[in-house]
């Protein structure tokens, strides 16, 4: 079993290395919004899952770097000023303040492009009809009926009186998508289908919206978890979360009972334990 500590270190080296290196502002500001320090759990997830389908590790490696940088994309684009305004991520200015804004919003859009330049690369040896299926479920898992739309509705909601349908649409969509994909990728990759694919993917749904519920409790208990950026911005923005709707005590139930159902389906499933030992990382944060 390879420990997330272990996958890191040699996964950083290759996501560095797929960036141009030059010292042009756009690259050098990609290069400070990709390689700075992100937990990096959502390539960890497709590696795990992908080494344990047999899948060789420089593919895993080339879809976990183009998941990163969709990710780094949503998180300069959400950190500018017309959208939660941030000044801290990762521990380090947002890459708005660092470069500018022009710039930042430039470095989410050629960190989009490199994303499908990789997936659709030759160096990507999976089968074509495959790796067209996991371009396809990527797209649509960000475009705006996945992430955006997410991302829009978290938007012109702020302020507003929160629901419950509109909270798990929020959730789901910008944050739960693309970690649905991680676990979706791999399972086309490796020619799972059926009632296997719908369970798997019923794990990655659960285990996405859980990742933005834990998100949200730590944004008011920052002394739980090293965060990198300024907590309390939910309030300030007066987003809807599951702790505005539920309260903390609540939101932490909902979470260990969806931590639960994550655990008995992925022993149905036969996950490997590193599956489970990620889960149990990610949930000490508000334990
Ligand atoms: C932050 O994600 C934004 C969410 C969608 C919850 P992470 O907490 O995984 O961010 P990094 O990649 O580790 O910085
Ligand atoms: C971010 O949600 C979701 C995406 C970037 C798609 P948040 O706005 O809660 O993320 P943080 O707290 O700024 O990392
Ligand atoms: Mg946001
Ligand atoms: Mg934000
Ligand atoms: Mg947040």
């Amino acid at each position: 079993m390879i420990k997330i500590d272990k996958f890191k270190s040699e996964f950083n080296i290759f996501l560095e290395s797929q960036l141009p290196n030059s010292n042009k502002i756009i690259h050098k500001a990609q290069r400070y919004a990709l390689n700075n320090g992100g937990k990096r759990y959502r390539a960890y997830l497709i590696f795990l899952l992908g080494n344990d389908y047999g899948i060789s590790k420089k593919n895993l490696f080339l879809m976990g770097s183009a998941i990163e940088m969709i990710h780094a994309y949503s998180l300069v684009h959400d950190d500018l000023p017309c959208m939660d305004d941030d000044e801290l991520r990762r521990g380090m200015p947002t890459c708005h303040k660092k470069y500018n804004e022009a710039q930042a919003l430039l470095v989410g859009d050629g960190l989009q492009s490199k994303a499908f330049e990789l997936m659709s690369s030759n160096k990507l040896t999976i089968d074509d009809k495959d790796k067209l299926r996991c371009i396809q479920f990527l797209s649509e898992s960000i475009g705006s009926n996945g992430m955006v739309l997410g991302q829009s509705l978290d938007m012109v909601n702020e302020g507003k009186l929160p629901n419950k349908k509109t909270l798990e649409e929020i959730h789901y969509n910008k944050t739960g998508k693309l970690i649905k994909a991680c676990f979706t990728i791999p399972c086309i990759a490796a020619k799972k289908t059926g009632l296997y694919q719908k369970k798997l993917e019923k794990i990655g749904g659960l285990f996405g919206l859980t990742y933005q519920m834990i998100d949200d409790l730590l944004d008011l208990n920052p002394n739980k978890s090293i965060l990198g950026k300024n907590p309390g911005k939910d309030l300030q923005k007066k987003k809807i979360t599951f702790c505005s709707l539920y309260g903390q005590s609540k939101t932490k139930q909902i979470i260990n009972s969806s931590v639960n159902e994550i655990y008995s389906l992925s022993d149905q499933l036969k996950l490997p334990d590193s599956f489970r030992l990620l889960i149990q990382t990610i949930y000490e944060r508000v334990k």
